[in-house]
């Protein structure tokens, strides 16, 4: 079977990727290759972030890599979290915190219309390939469900009565942002 890492360090998306490429891909984590850096991510675009930490695993490790970067774009705030989600309430990442933010940011507001954007850069060899997945949605009033991570308490998918919190880690995965960068992926494997 194919061996590649993912470039990340967050269990959520490993577990979700994991499921998604299941007996078709063996995913590595950073940790399986004993890459404990702390990547930057300084780019101000997701493909330029995908792409810096795919190419630092490339280049430091040598392993096929791919590495994905995921932004929440709110329409009422001019795309706002954008590429700045993970930190939008300050450095520590904090999840409960960045909503409360988004949130209060569109107290009153009436357009809540958003998506999830990702992207994934892969390095295969010498040659990097860009793909993207898009969910198109809303963000709720409140926060509601206990599944997932992030942001997933406060974003309802287009077409569905429930946010990405409330639904079983399938659901999600079949429907999400990162579900369709990934599904192009496997795609690309021929799997
Ligand atoms: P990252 O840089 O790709 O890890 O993600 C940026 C920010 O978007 C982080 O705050 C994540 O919590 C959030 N995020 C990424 N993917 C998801 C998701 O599937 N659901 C909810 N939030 C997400």
């Amino acid at each position: 079977m194919k061996k590649i890492v993912f470039a990340t360090n967050n269990v959520h998306k490993l577990e979700e990727l994991r499921k998604l490429t299941e007996g078709k891909i063996e995913i590595l984590s950073l940790k399986d290759i004993d890459c404990y850096d702390d990547i930057p991510e300084t780019a101000d675009t997701l493909e330029g972030n995908a792409l810096i930490k795919a190419r630092w695993v490339k280049e430091r490790y040598g392993y096929d890599c791919f590495a994905d970067d995921t932004g929440l774009e709110v329409d009422a705030l001019d795309g706002e979290p954008g590429v700045y989600s993970a930190r939008y309430a300050g450095d520590n990442h904090d999840s409960e915190a960045n909503m409360r933010l988004l949130l209060s940011k569109l107290h009153g507001e009436k357009n809540r219309s958003a998506r999830f954007c990702t992207v994934i850069a892969l390095i295969e060899g010498d040659q990097e390939f860009i793909m993207d997945g898009i969910v198109e949605g809303e963000i709720t009033l409140e926060s509601s469900g206990q599944n997932g991570f992030g942001y997933d308490p406060v974003f309802r998918p287009e077409g569905c009565d429930m946010t990405f919190a409330e639904m079983g880690a399938d659901l999600k995965n079949r429907i999400s942002h990162r579900g369709r960068a990934v599904s192009k992926l496997i795609k690309y494997f021929s799997l």
